[in-house]
């Protein structure tokens, strides 16, 4: 164990607290007291236990006992850990998206890290929200940080069939719309679908964004994956709690990990895995914390020559159990080395691409090798054309490859309460072939931007044995959906986009292959035609509170739907006192 006197570095930030013997040293120190030595305040790092830990946060409840052990860790290596929990955003529980309160959640965490007497903090997210959150806070605070993933739930089983979290939720639902599946069968699998504690065990956003931060550097190598219930992942955290000392000791901080390489990286490894949408988003949102360049298009120009080698629900077949035996993440990434940057740093100090050489995969169904890929073009799709002048997105390997081309007629939905409403009604004109149009659902029109975009089909085409059909939105979906979804359309309908001048019969075009995504209406008929009274209608904005902050504010999706004045960093500075 090294000794606290040897590794304490010169000045800690802390000192500007606890330091010296004025009156406000005097009464930041006694407050914190409480039996604690003087010492315990003076010269060692003070270590933040960043925790979205919450009882309405199902897949972070666990999150304590990971701090218990990150704790640990910290006293082990002569820091002080300390616990601020974290504005916390359970995806399943709360309304209307818990996307609404991302940047909020990040905005309260920078703020609390920056206001607070911290050298150094250890981040603990699982559900969606709550990594991409910590990583925005932890950029643009740029104290040493280090992620500790909650890691994904155990594999569920429903009469001898594996369910996939979420995944299998939108297929079961499905299932009873079409009549193939009883009311009661899937009342009977609700209890089998949540095994153990932790984050969703499919590919959804919690995995991609665990295993993303991992890519990033900002994890210990080789930990994102972990399953929560697996006692490796409280080593894990205990190994963190220790790596966040000597961050602090030597001064190693996000600003110096979340390079363009590193997001580079990221890249990489969201292509190879065929992980979430909405990692497109958060990652945006991470990147212009720190000033790195990142673009839409950057997804597909590094993703496209990536082959996804992960066989995992919703794309695939497995869950995050399967994936953590086979190996976790860097097996995967030593397949594409040659792909990564192999200067990037990580939390421990070495390159990531140090980590790779003796990886390997336990189970070559689970993770393939790249001769052998799941899908040979990893990635996302970046679509352009006039229904999306900004961008939008599609995942190939989650479509079905007989509607990545196509043309249909427009069946269009102003809202989704329009769209429930409508969806099933027989008389509704729509058959396979249409297009199914949702507006808006984009960061300003919900507002929030929620995961509506894979929209159910109508049930007189599931009970003609039709699963998938092609639909355009300006919302996101559920990293662990599937379908021919054309989703992230940008700019939004409420925000001026073409999307919200679709008419029901217009012809759109995707064409995926070739990048595009076309209203086959002209530029002088679009530019004539206006959006819908009941549509503009639809839009009223929030009179008051974080809602009308948010609307005010929000950037749109082809730019991380970050708030325009939380774009960058503002360091750890704090130049006034409180008394
Ligand atoms: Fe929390 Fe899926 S609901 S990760």
């Amino acid at each position: 164990m090294p000794s606290p006197e040897a590794e304490t570095p010169v000045e800690l930030r802390s000192d500007q607290w606890y330091g010296g013997r004025n009156r406000n040293a005097y009464l930041h120190r006694a407050w914190m007291r409480r039996g604690i030595p003087d010492d315990a305040l003076r010269g060692r790092p003070q270590i933040a236990i960043a925790n979205t830990a919450s009882d309405l946060t199902p897949c972070n409840v666990h999150l304590d006992e990971v701090a218990d052990s990150v704790r640990a860790g910290i006293l082990e290596s002569g820091g002080v850990p300390l616990n601020l929990p974290v504005l916390s955003l359970g995806e399943t529980q709360v309304k209307p998206t818990a996307m609404l309160w991302r940047n909020l959640a990040a905005m309260a965490a920078e703020e609390m890290l920056r206001a607070n007497p911290i050298d150094g903090v250890v981040l603990l997210g699982g559900c969606d929200k709550t990594i991409p959150a910590l990583l925005m806070a932890a950029a643009s605070v740029d104290l040493p940080a280090v992620l500790v993933p909650g890691g994904p739930m155990l594999s569920g089983t429903f009469r001898g069939e594996p369910l996939g979290c979420g995944t299998d939720t939108w297929r079961l639902a499905e299932e009873v719309r079409a009549g193939t599946l009883s009311q009661e069968m899937f009342d009977a699998s609700e209890s089998s679908m949540i095994r153990s504690k932790g984050h969703c065990n499919t590919m959804g956003t919690a995995s991609t964004m665990a295993l993303v931060a991992e890519a990033l550097g900002m994890t210990i190598p080789g930990v994102a994956g972990t399953p929560a219930a697996d006692s490796r992942l409280l080593e894990a955290a205990q190994h963190s709690g220790r790596v966040a000392v000597e961050l602090v000791n030597q001064d190693r901080r996000p600003s110096g990990i979340l390079t363009e390489g590193a997001f580079h990286n990221a890249l990489v490894a969201l292509a190879a895995i065929g992980g979430s949408t909405n990692a497109v988003i958060h990652l945006l949102a991470i990147a212009g914390r720190v000033g790195v360049d990142l673009s839409l298009d950057d997804f597909d120009r590094v993703g496209s020559n990536v082959p996804v080698l992960v066989d995992l629900l919703p794309a695939g077949r497995f869950l995050m159990e399967d994936f953590h035996r086979a190996g976790g993440l860097l097996p995967v990434l030593r397949e594409v080395g040659d792909e990564l940057r192999r200067d990037a740093a990580t939390v421990t100090g070495q390159p990531l691409a140090d980590y790779l050489s003796d990886a390997q995969s336990w189970d070559a169904e689970v993770i393939r090798p790249r001769q052998n890929p799941v899908a040979t073009e990893g990635g996302l799709a970046v679509l352009r054309g006039n229904l999306a002048p900004e961008g939008a997105i599609c995942k190939p390997s989650a479509a079905s490859p007989h509607l990545l081309r196509h043309r249909g007629r427009a069946v269009v939905f102003d809202s989704i309460e329009d769209f429930h409403a409508r969806i099933d009604d027989p008389n509704l004109d729509v058959d396979e072939d249409s297009v199914l149009v949702l507006r808006g659902c984009g960061p300003k029109g919900y507002p929030g931007m929620p995961e509506v975009s894979n929209m159910p089909l109508p049930q007189k085409l599931l009970e003609r044995g039709i699963r998938d059909m092609v639909r355009v939105c300006d919302g996101r979906m559920s990293g662990t959906a599937y379908g021919t979804v054309v989703l992230h359309v940008s700019p939004e309908a409420a925000d001026g986009g073409p999307l919200g001048k679709v008419c029901d019969g217009d012809i759109i075009a995707l064409d995926v292959p070739a990048r595009s995504l076309t209203l086959e209406v002209s530029s002088e008929e679009l530019a004539d035609r206006s959006p819908p009274p009941a549509f503009t209608k639809s839009l009223a904005a929030p009179a008051r509170g974080w809602s009308r902050l948010y609307v005010d504010s929000v950037q749109q999706a082809h730019l991380g739907a970050d708030l325009d004045f939380l774009i960058g960093a503002s360091g750890s500075e704090v130049s006034r006192d409180s008394h």
